[in-house]
């Protein structure tokens, strides 16, 4: 849960004239999740943010998932993907489901219109690349593992100062928010979370645009793009505060935990969202005790699909994987250390894996899109060569 934010100027009370300097008023309007009880922020606008002038559908963006039903585990090499045009109109899916789904993009140029998802909130992680964020909120700079929180209903339009990008997209049908159990009951995350409130990077800087003409916004809703042109630049925004705004978190700061021995997945959550948890595994010292097995024990994961994206080429109870693989592991058949990783990790004293693992309570489905980048024999990958 983000904390209270102002930026630009807002009137003394919610709600009341707010008088522009040169005569008029300013249009108030709330961005609010769950309607009028969630998380919110109150923006004041130079024009009226309703004011639009044609809309037309622009593209379906139909979910099909892989129709060959033989249950095993699954490797996808993201990194044999072509480039695509648009961080937002032309991202690959590769899995999801009813909570949650995940994308990859490695957009070529920046959007010429300005985007809302009206259907989810997005965690973008920028595995690759960097630049800034424009949102109507503000300008969040972001960088190589950068994780971007935009809640839905945010307008948003990404620049780029750094290339290539690459990102991994999370869309979740519920609020992501850090995880409850880090909190304390104000809300504050506690000492022994593994990040702070310090660390989550917030928009500081409202440029304003004071501009009429034909402005473009693509809204994503029902899995399909649809085109509004307003008569106003929309980042006319002035002023706003609340809790409802994008945020940034960079996966170097978050602080990994090692133990004597092996310590679970769930020491290194860093989202919660409905009906999934993501975690980052990070560069950090092996277990110090010397019997310890640095490694995962082998684990069947029941009542959760257990999705990896790699980082880094390193990792450290897999082989076989490289920078941009994929792989779920799904409920019902277990996993764990590739031949040989065990013995390879004693004496070892660190790893520099690099992961972003995402867990969901209910089973993901694959795409079509993902089987041209399958790696077909994953599931034998366990089976010991002579
Ligand atoms: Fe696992």
């Amino acid at each position: 849960m983000p904390i209270y934010q102002q930026l630009g100027k807002v009137p003394a009370k919610r709600h009341i004239a707010f008088e522009k300097d040169g005569g008029g008023l300013y249009y108030e309007e709330l961005i609010g999740n769950k309607g009028f009880v969630g998380p919110s922020s109150l923006l004041y606008h130079i024009q009226h943010p309703t004011q639009v002038r044609s809309v037309r559908l622009v593209k379906e963006l139909p979910w099909e998932a892989d129709q060959e039903h033989t249950f095993r585990h699954r490797h996808f090499r993201t990194a044999q993907l072509p480039s695509q045009r648009s961080i937002t109109a032309d991202r690959v899916p590769l899995l999801f489901n009813a909570d949650v789904a995940m994308d990859i993009v490695q957009p070529t140029q920046e959007d010429e219109y300005f985007y809302r998802n009206a259907q989810g909130d997005e965690l973008i992680f920028v595995s690759d690349g960097g630049g800034v964020l424009e949102t109507q909120l503000g300008e969040l700079p972001f960088r190589k593992g950068d994780y971007l929180v935009i809640p839905r209903g945010i307008l948003y339009r990404f620049r780029f100062t750094q290339q290539p990008v690459r990102c991994l997209v999370i869309e979740s049908r519920g609020y992501i928010a850090t995880p409850k159990r880090y909190r304390n009951e104000h809300g504050q995350l506690m000492e022994s979370a593994p990040y702070s409130e310090r660390d989550l990077r917030r928009p500081q800087t409202l440029p304003v645009h004071d501009e009429k003409g034909d402005f473009r916004i693509v809204v994503k809703k029902e899995n399909r793009l649809t085109e509004f042109v307003l008569d106003h630049h929309p980042f006319d925004v002035v002023g706003w505060d609340g809790y409802y705004y994008p945020w940034a978190f960079n996966i170097a700061d978050f602080e990994p935990r090692v133990g004597r021995v092996h310590l679970p997945p769930p020491t290194h959550q860093t989202f919660e969202g409905e009906g999934f948890v993501v975690c980052s595994f990070c560069p950090r010292p092996y277990d110090f005790d010397p019997r310890a097995v640095a490694v995962p024990y082998n684990h069947s994961n029941v009542m959760s699909d257990e999705v990896l994206y790699y980082a880094s080429s390193e990792f450290m109870s897999r082989k076989g994987i490289e920078y941009g693989s994929v792989t779920l592991h799904p409920d019902g058949i277990p996993h764990g250390p590739h031949p040989g990783r065990v013995e390879a990790a004693r004496g070892q004293t660190h790893t520099d894996e690099l992961a972003v693992m995402l867990d969901t309570f209910r089973t993901l489905k694959v795409s079509k899109q993902a089987l041209g980048i399958e790696d077909p024999a994953y599931f034998q990958s366990w089976v010991e060569q002579p």
